[in-house]
């Protein structure tokens, strides 16, 4: 099978890519031994999983909870997490998506190490860099295992805090259909004293995107895919979370303690005050390449080093000697896809093109990438960092990163159930 999305191999070592010929091993690639501020032990369980609303489903669960623990640290903290793996047969791992590890904590089966068999165990360490939302999944056969609950929310603080901001966290999932927040059906009250502000982290865990509006009162859109957002201004447009995005939403309570309601999809809220009736979701869209104000870039896009052209089609081929209809970049099925090599230091451009006839939000590890242009038209907003791209049909997009972090890293849609179709590549460090 492919990699991780078919199965990587499960192993009794860490080896990653130690074993591939002529590349540099990921394994080297790790945080150094140290004592760490937090630790963590997450043991992963597959079977009927009790979802916190008391509803049975097949699925996984760590340490006894789907969504897992929610894994807090605060900016320059070392985090260190030690999973093990009970009884999962395909083995699992941990990947920390968004965040920017060491490329041989980065958790993929098959790439950076070997999925943890039973009984096994593996470290996972990595300095807390930036602050901002994040999550956690598995990414051996990740598909299954993370649509069966296998993730959970990694929120690092800034040093100095939030300034008296209340700080909640809404993981939003579909478990078989279902949408649900922090595991539960419905409405989820949440702290939050009138007159007060509060910071709504909203994290979509699905194949596809979440529509998350707010109902009774205006909101800032304080962050994407954890990196703040500048001169956020208030707005009541509904906004478009792609599958694996986070969006921090900040949100001035009524000081009368009338009902705040933060809908996702619609189906599930995050409420504040006094209850309301559920709000229907509002005409207009915010659009991040004009939301905000903007400001530098800390590297200049025009002088690239690299620039990839990235077509993302479909077409009928053969994968892992299967036919059917699958998923291409610039024509080629996996693993027959461009190796996008960069050296340490250089400015990338990559231009996506989605003629594919379907939405795929694009996630490339390791990294942050500003989306520059879409179709053609500049930026004129916010710097819009992204780390998890809504890549929609009939679109183009101009990003640019830069290749701070040695390594081999996936570039992947996060619809899961695309890369084991197709749609995914690598970018490698020469
Ligand atoms: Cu959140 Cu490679 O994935
Ligand atoms: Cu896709």
């Amino acid at each position: 099978g492919t990699p991780d999305f078919g199965g990587g191999p499960v192993g009794p070592d860490h080896a990653g890519m130690a074993g591939m010929a002529g590349t540099t091993s990921v394994d080297r690639l790790r945080e150094p031994p140290g004592p760490a501020d937090v630790d963590v032990t997450l043991v992963a369980r597959g079977g009927r999983v009790t979802l916190p609303s008391g509803r049975v489903v097949d699925g996984f669960t760590l340490n006894g909870t789907t969504p897992g623990p929610e894994i807090r640290a605060v900016q320059g903290q070392l985090v260190q997490v030690r999973l093990v793996n009970e009884n999962v047969a395909e083995g699992v791992t941990l990947h920390w998506h968004g965040y920017d590890v060491p490329a041989g904590d980065d958790g993929v089966a098959g790439v950076t190490q070997d999925a943890v068999r039973p009984g096994g165990s593996f470290v996972y360490r990595f300095r807390a860099g930036q602050a901002g939302t994040y999550w956690y999944h598995s990414h051996q056969v990740a598909d299954p295992q993370v649509q069966g609950g296998l993730f959970g929310a990694l929120v690092v603080t800034p040093t100095d805090g939030l300034g008296g901001t209340g700080d909640v966290t809404a993981v939003t999932h579909l478990y078989q259909g279902r949408r649900t927040v922090n595991g539960l059906d419905g409405d989820v009250a949440a702290p939050g004293a009138p007159g007060t502000r509060v910071r709504v982290r909203v994290v979509n865990t699905d194949n596809g995107p979440v529509q998350v509006w707010v109902g009774g009162a205006p909101y800032r859109l304080a962050a994407i895919d954890g990196t703040d957002v500048t001169g956020p201004t208030p707005t009541s447009d509904a906004l478009n979370v792609t599958a694996g995005a986070r969006a921090d939403l900040e949100i001035d309570l009524p000081a009368d303690g009338a009902g705040v309601r933060v809908e996702l999809g619609g189906a599930s809220a995050v409420t504040f005050g006094r209850p309301a009736a559920p709000t229907p979701r509002p005409r207009g869209e915010l659009d991040p390449l004009r939301y905000g104000s903007p400001a530098a870039l800390p590297f200049d896009p025009a002088a690239a080093d690299r620039r990839f052209d990235y077509v993302i089609g479909r077409r009928l081929g053969f994968l892992d000697g299967t036919p059917g209809l699958f998923w291409t970049i610039n024509g080629h099925l996996w693993p027959d896809v461009p190796m996008f090599v960069v050296r340490e230091g250089d400015v990338v451009r990559m231009h996506i093109d989605n003629r594919s006839g379907q939405l795929h939000p694009m996630h490339l590890h390791g990294h942050h990438a500003v989306v520059l242009a879409r179709d053609g038209v500049p930026a004129t907003g916010s710097p819009w960092w992204v780390d998890s791209l809504d890549a929609q049909d009939g679109h183009t997009y101009d990003v640019a990163f830069v290749a701070d972090n040695p390594g081999l890293w996936m570039d992947h849609c996060h619809n899961l159930t695309h890369p084991a179709e197709g749609l995914m590549a690598h970018l490698m460090y020469e």
